[in-house]
């Protein structure tokens, strides 16, 4: 149960009743943290199952300096947006497949995963706990953060002897705030992935090695970084935390979600969209070479949505795309973002109201 929010502070009246709206600029909001009220936590120690659920006030966790986390980086991150609709009530946008990907990716780190009833179960009770901030509708969302973490103690290589499972949430706006469409740079220097490897799961410690060649690329003036593969360097991989997709006449292509690639929601979602829009998917290794011959290249991620790329530029050339309002991934977008709200009828049986 969701504790009582009685005490909200002034601001406009949300929903069918008369609570009320933090003192949020939602107009104004990007992809940042504005700290909410109440977060869910619930541990488990080897051997056994997940339990002790609580939802407490949002603040500073107490950590083990030994534990799993801080010391080996098992952890692992989900993402997904809670949205109001028109009418104010909420919508969560396939909460499951977040919860299906948290246990394979509990798997390949050792740790011990909720189950999917408790994990879409606590991502409710906090969208619920929190529900003042989830923004009024058409002017962002609540992205929901749930965390999996070896937090007990262990200072040899091995598995944590205790495990966390915590989900946040924060209102948020666009991830690329005041940028219509993305100028990418090919990162020629790093790599985020290789066979064998993490690439496909959302371990946290997939997201620091991106940060040097991101913050060379912002340096430059590039919205965000494209990484190739790591065997060849000749396949697009990914952005710094977004699927890529390019666009050819009639037909939508990606690199395979096998093992190095994530296999992101919205990637899944879009594939599913594009293929009942009539467009031809191919999900096969996409050479830089055709990206940068592409008619369209977009985006994909819970955090961006979908979001089209005006540029790339690769080894000093830069290749420019459509992102008119025509262009494919505004359809797509469109479809996605419609289900997503409420907007649109809901024929895929992915909205799961809370
Ligand atoms: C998401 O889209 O949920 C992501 O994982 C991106 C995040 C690293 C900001």
């Amino acid at each position: 149960m969701a504790p009582s929010l009685e005490n909200s502070p002034e601001g406009n009246t949300y929903g069918n009743n008369d609570r009320q709206y933090p003192d949020v600029n939602w107009e104004e909001m990007g992809f940042s943290l504005t700290p909410t009220d109440y977060m869910y936590v619930m541990k488990c120690s080897t051997g056994e199952d997940f339990s002790q659920e609580s939802l407490i006030p949002y603040g500073n966790i107490e950590l083990s300096p030994c534990s799993g986390i801080l010391n080996y980086g098992q952890g692992l991150f989900e993402g997904l947006k809670a949205y109001r609709k028109e009418d104010g009530q909420i919508l969560l946008f396939r909460p499951e497949q977040n919860a299906l990907r948290m246990k394979a990716g509990a798997e390949r780190l050792c740790m011990p995963s909720p189950s999917i009833e408790q994990f879409v179960d606590a991502v409710k009770q906090t969208v619920l706990a929190n529900e003042r901030w989830v923004p009024p509708f058409g002017k962002g969302s609540m992205y929901v953060r749930p965390l999996l973490m070896g937090s007990g103690a262990i200072l040899g290589v091995g598995p944590a002897p205790e495990y966390t499972f915590l989900v946040y949430a924060s209102p948020v706006g666009s991830y690329h705030k005041h940028q219509r469409s993305l100028n990418l740079v090919v990162e020629e220097k790093h790599h985020r992935a290789s066979s064998g490897g993490t690439g496909g799961i959302k371990a946290v410690a997939n997201y620091s090695p991106v940060l040097n060649a991101l913050t060379r690329a912002k340096a430059q003036g590039f919205s965000d970084v494209l990484f190739l593969d790591a065997a060849t360097g000749k396949y697009i991989d990914e952005g710094s935390a977004c699927n890529i997709f390019s666009v050819k006449g009639n037909t939508i292509s990606t690199p395979p979600a096998h093992g190095i690639i994530l296999p992101g929601i919205t990637r899944k979602s879009i594939i599913k969209i594009a293929l009942t829009l009539d467009y031809q998917v191919e999900e096969r290794p996409v050479t830089i070479d055709e990206l940068m011959d592409a008619d369209e290249a977009f985006c994909t991620g819970t955090a961006m949505v979908v979001a089209s790329i005006s540029s790339v530029t690769h080894q000093g050339r830069r290749i420019e795309y459509k992102t008119q309002a025509d262009a494919v991934s505004q359809k797509l977008r469109e479809t996605l973002t419609g289900i997503q709200m409420g907007r649109l009828e809901d024929t895929m049986g992915w909205v799961v109201e809370v």
